[in-house]
This record gives structure tokens, C-alpha cells and sequence, in this order.
């Protein structure tokens, strides 16, 4: 696998405190991977050591396939980072921070207009371009936030918790942000200590605590790694097509029990106890489909992943 930002044993003390121990990092090019852990964990920290701003005190890291303690410049050059911080802009209009930003990346003055506007238009600012930057509300500071971080066009995001102190609304817009970034080829490495902005928008989580990695992987990795057994809940016209069900279910692999619930809209349930990934989800659908059987719902209990993550986290506010 080609891992577009990797870490080894990468460490950072303050003093005798160790706010990142031995992190081992893997995101995978072409990831949104989503950093997760309770405040304290050390997101900032790693963020800031895979951007060179702060140097490591041992192990090693490497982003877009250099080095960060020997080529910290061509690291630089790959990367758009966006710090948790906004920072305090006075007296600047919203095309002129973007301009000045352009500029330090050394983008030619006569290309930069022509990138301001795009810049805005992809991030739904244009309608703002001669707002004062402090006039904006937070939901759009994060938003030019981020288009400052693509001036340059790199190839990875790195963005610490883009979404924190914003509502509802504007979570979902800077989710939806994303993944776009994410078809436009940008993999984005970002981190959040809210399980729900990561959970649905990720194909990557690393999940960090006291400085260590707790578990890390692909979406479906991390549900066969850690939940204990998935429920899916079939629904069927009636009590013998659920018989039939149970029957064919219970032989496959992975399949650990099988119950009947209580009709629902008269329809009948079965509860499938599942340990496996999507593959084997998907084989037992199609097992059902083969059967000939008519199934009128097929759905997996999500619960169990949120129990999941509180288990790991278990000081993670949700
Ligand atoms: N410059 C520093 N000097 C001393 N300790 C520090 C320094 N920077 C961070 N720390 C400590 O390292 C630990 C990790 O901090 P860090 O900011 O990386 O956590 P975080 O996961 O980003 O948390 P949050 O969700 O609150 O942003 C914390 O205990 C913090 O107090
Ligand atoms: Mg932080």
C-alpha cells in the first residue's frame, strides 16, 4: 500500500511528558482519514510534526514521500495546513487574504486573480469576496481557512478539527467540503475529537489517546477489528419467510445466532449476530437473493460502532 503520510515510533516529550509516544501512523493517498481522539491526545502535536513546525524528539515521519526532520521544504510545498486556530486578520478584505497567502507560495501576481476567484467560488464565498475577513461569521472563516490552504494546490490537507465551534449547518458543509477536496485527488488527514463529523464522511480512522495510537484502519478494518459482533436485521412478509431465513442464515460463515424480533407494521424481523467485514455481510445478502427469497429490508444496527468508539475513547464526547 502507498501511504501518503507515515509515521515511525514518532515521539515528542515536553520535559518528562510524553504528548505523543511512539505514534505510528499509515494514511493511505487518496484518504479522508479522520484523526479522533479526546482533547489531551495529542492531534495538535503529531499535526504540527507533520508539518515541520515542531521538530520531533525521536522516531521519524514522512509526508508525500519526504522526510519531515531532512526535507522539511519539499514537505512544506506538498501540504495545505489548516491550524485549529484562525488567527486574527484585521483590516484585510476576503480576496486579499487569499491574495496574501498566494503570494508567500510564490504564485505569479498575474495568476492570482484567476485562483482567488476559483478559491472563493469552490468554497461558496465568492458573494463575500470584498467582506472584511473579520465581518465573516466562524462557519466561513473556516471555510476561507481552508481555501487558503489550497493556494498551492497540494496534494495533502492536513487540517486540525476544521469543524470545531461550528453549528450543525456549517458542520455539514465543511463535511460536505471535503469530500469534495477528496474527488478532486487530495487526501485529507484531519483531526476532530467528535465521532460523528469522522464516522461518515472517512474511509480511514486512526483513533489516539494519551499520545498512542488506540487502533487505526480502513472503515471496514476498524468494525472487524474492534466490534465484538454486527446485528443486521432482515425484514420479511411473514413468519414462515423468516423461518426460511433463519434456516439458510445460520449456516454461513461468521453467522454466530440468529433470533427472531417482534413483528413490525405486521411485518416479520430476524436478528442476524454477525463477526466479519463487508464481504461477508454482502455474502450473506446474496445467499438470501440466490434463495429467492423476498426480502423487503436489509439493514445493519449501527449502535454497536458508536459503542465501539466510546469503548476505545472512553472519554470522547459524542
Ligand atoms: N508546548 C507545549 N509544552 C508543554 N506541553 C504541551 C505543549 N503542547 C502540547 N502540550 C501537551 O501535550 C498534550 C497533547 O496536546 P495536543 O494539543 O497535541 O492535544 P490535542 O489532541 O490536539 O487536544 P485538543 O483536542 O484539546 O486540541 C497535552 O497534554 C498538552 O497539554
Ligand atoms: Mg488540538
Amino acid at each position: 500500500m502507498d501511504f501518503i503520510i507515515e509515521t515511525k515510533d514518532l515521539k515528542k516529550r515536553y520535559g518528562k511528558f510524553e504528548a505523543v509516544n511512539s505514534l505510528s501512523l499509515h494514511v493511505p493517498a487518496g484518504s479522508i482519514y479522520g484523526f479522533v481522539g479526546p482533547n489531551g491526545a495529542g492531534k495538535t502535536t503529531t499535526m504540527r510534526m507533520l508539518t515541520t513546525l515542531t521538530r520531533p524528539t525521536s522516531g521519524e515521519a514522512w509526508v508525500a514521500g519526504h522526510s519531515v526532520i531532512q526535507e522539511p521544504r519539499a514537505v512544506r510545498r506538498a501540504i495545505g495546513y489548516m491550524p485549529d486556530e484562525f488567527g486574527v486578520y484585521d483590516d484585510m478584505r476576503v480576496w486579499e487574504y487569499l491574495d496574501f497567502f498566494a503570494a508567500c507560495y510564490d504564485i505569479p501576481e498575474n495568476n492570482r486573480r484567476k485562483l482567488i476567484d476559483d478559491l472563493l467560488e469552490l468554497v461558496d464565498l465568492a458573494h463575500r469576496r470584498d467582506d472584511m475577513v473579520d465581518k465573516l461569521s466562524r462557519g466561513m472563516k473556516q471555510r476561507l481557512s481552508l481555501a487558503r490552504t489550497l493556494a498551492h494546490d497540494p496534494s495533502v490537507l492536513i487540517l486540525d478539527e476544521p469543524a470545531s465551534g461550528l453549528d450543525p449547518r456549517a458542520r455539514v458543509e465543511i463535511r460536505e467540503l471535503l469530500v469534495e477536496l477528496a474527488k478532486m485527488g487530495k487526501t485529507i488527514f484531519f483531526s476532530s475529537h467528535i465521532l460523528a463529523d469522522v464516522s461518515e464522511i472517512c474511509t480511514h480512522i486512526g483513533i489516539i489517546e494519551g499520545g498512542k495510537m488506540v487502533a487505526q484502519g480502513s472503515m471496514d478494518e476498524m468494525r472487524a477489528q474492534l466490534m465484538p459482533h454486527r446485528e443486521i436485521i432482515v425484514t420479511v412478509r411473514d413468519q414462515e419467510t423468516a423461518e426460511r431465513v433463519k434456516t439458510l442464515v445460520a449456516t454461513l460463515p461468521g453467522v454466530l445466532d440468529v433470533q427472531f424480533l417482534e413483528p413490525k407494521s405486521g411485518r416479520s424481523r430476524v436478528r442476524i449476530d454477525f463477526t466479519g467485514d463487508d464481504e461477508g455481510i454482502a455474502a450473506i445478502n446474496q445467499a438470501l437473493t440466490g434463495a429467492q427469497i423476498a426480502i423487503l429490508g436489509f439493514t445493519e444496527e449501527t449502535k454497536d460502532l458508536e459503542a465501539m468508539f466510546m469503548r476505545v475513547t472512553k472519554g470522547i464526547v459524542t
